[in-house]
């Protein structure tokens, strides 16, 4: 059965259910160690986005219409119209039959439609998905190191003394699921500092930096089923935000937190401010997340600033994560 178009909010109960059965069935082949899928809150998950961005989806089936694997593809808005994201995931039992194969040349064709140049697809450089990639051609634009923290692994009392070691005229403040609307400025344009690097080179960081973009992010995580836990360092006098962290924990994977942007604006740097935030974070996170067991952050493979925070707070390393990308003309005289 060819590949079609799936839309996550018309699709069948069993549908879905297929669906979320494809990524764990995944998970138990190629990551055991990986949380599983839950249901909760799926279709928004897929069809929620940020205004001016898609997210378009297709399955491939069986003879029986039962879905065999499937990919999603994420179509950037803005200044990063030229370029999009994927997922390809085949149910194991399934695979070497070209199924994955026949979803990439999907997405691919249709990112080529939409005018994109390039296509990005996020790997863990343990799974079988590396071999594919390397075959086609795909380059690997960023690599990086998934680092792990387990809740029942951290030292709380050092964790606790850490949030509250704080230069003077510093204080933090935690919010969940949002920020106060007066806040929002003052957030935004310390998120802009995420735009350079350290020696003042732009990056390729697509957040978001103005207040209106900024309130549009956290409300499509909310509409996505994804809580925002977020720890802002405010310098007094003048309430000026110097530093925020945000984390997020998704309801379909509710049992691991994803560690998201952690920035201090540069003349704040230096005072622990960075490593302050992340332990308030962690140790708020113990109460208001009760199901969470582990938290994730990822950082470059050589001197990353975050890396001594994550260190100190008890990380660990774990597996090597591949930021793959190619050029979607290439991509196709080579599918072709
Ligand atoms: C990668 C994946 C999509 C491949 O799906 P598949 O249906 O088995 O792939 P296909 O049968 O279409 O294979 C296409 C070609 O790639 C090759 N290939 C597939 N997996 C490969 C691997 N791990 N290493 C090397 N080559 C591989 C096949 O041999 C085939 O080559 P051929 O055309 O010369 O015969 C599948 O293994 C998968 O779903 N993995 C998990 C996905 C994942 O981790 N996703 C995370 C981010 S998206």
């Amino acid at each position: 059965m060819p590949v079609t178009a799936f839309d996550p909010s018309t699709a069948s109960a069993r549908d879905m259910e297929q669906w979320r059965d494809v990524l764990n069935a995944m998970v138990d082949a190629d990551m055991p160690g990986e949380p599983r899928w839950h249901g909760d809150r799926m279709r928004e998950y897929l069809s929620v986005t940020l205004p001016g961005e898609r997210r378009l989806a297709f399955a491939a089936r069986d003879a029986d219409g039962t879905i065999t694997g499937h990919a999603n593809l994420l179509l950037f808005g803005g200044e990063f119209d030229d370029t999009a994201i994927f997922e390809i995931f085949v149910r194991p039992s399934e695979r070497g039959r070209g199924i994955g194969l026949e979803l990439l040349e999907t997405v691919v064709r249709r990112a080529a439609d939409e005018g994109r140049e390039t296509v990005g697809v996020e790997v863990i450089a343990t799974t079988p998905a590396v071999g594919f990639y390397d075959r086609l051609g795909f380059k690997r634009a960023v690599v990086e190191n998934r680092n792990l923290l387990a809740m029942s692994e951290v030292d709380w009392p050092r964790v606790r003394d850490i949030s509250g070691r704080l230069a003077a005229g510093y204080r933090l403040e935690y919010f969940t699921g949002g920020l106060p609307e007066g806040l929002l400025p003052r957030y935004a344009s310390t998120k802009a500092h995420l735009k350079v690097d350290g020696d003042g080179d732009s990056t390729a960081w697509r957040g978001s930096a103005d207040a209106v973009r900024l309130r549009e992010s956290l409300s499509t995580l909310a509409n996505r089923g994804m809580r925002t836990h977020l720890v802002v360092a405010l310098s007094e006098p003048g309430e000026a935000v110097v530093g925020l962290t945000e984390l997020v924990v998704a309801a379909q994977r509710p049992t691991r937190g994803d560690q998201y942007d952690t920035v201090v604006a540069p003349t704040h740097r230096g005072y622990g401010l960075g490593l302050a935030m992340k332990a308030r974070l962690l140790c708020e996170l113990a109460d208001a997340e009760p199901r969470l067991l582990d938290v994730q952050t990822w950082t470059a493979q050589e001197g990353d600033p975050h890396e001594h925070a994550d260190v100190e707070l008890g990380f660990r390393n774990d597996v090597a994560w591949y930021e793959y990308e190619a050029d979607v003309a290439e991509l196709l005289r080579r599918l072709a």
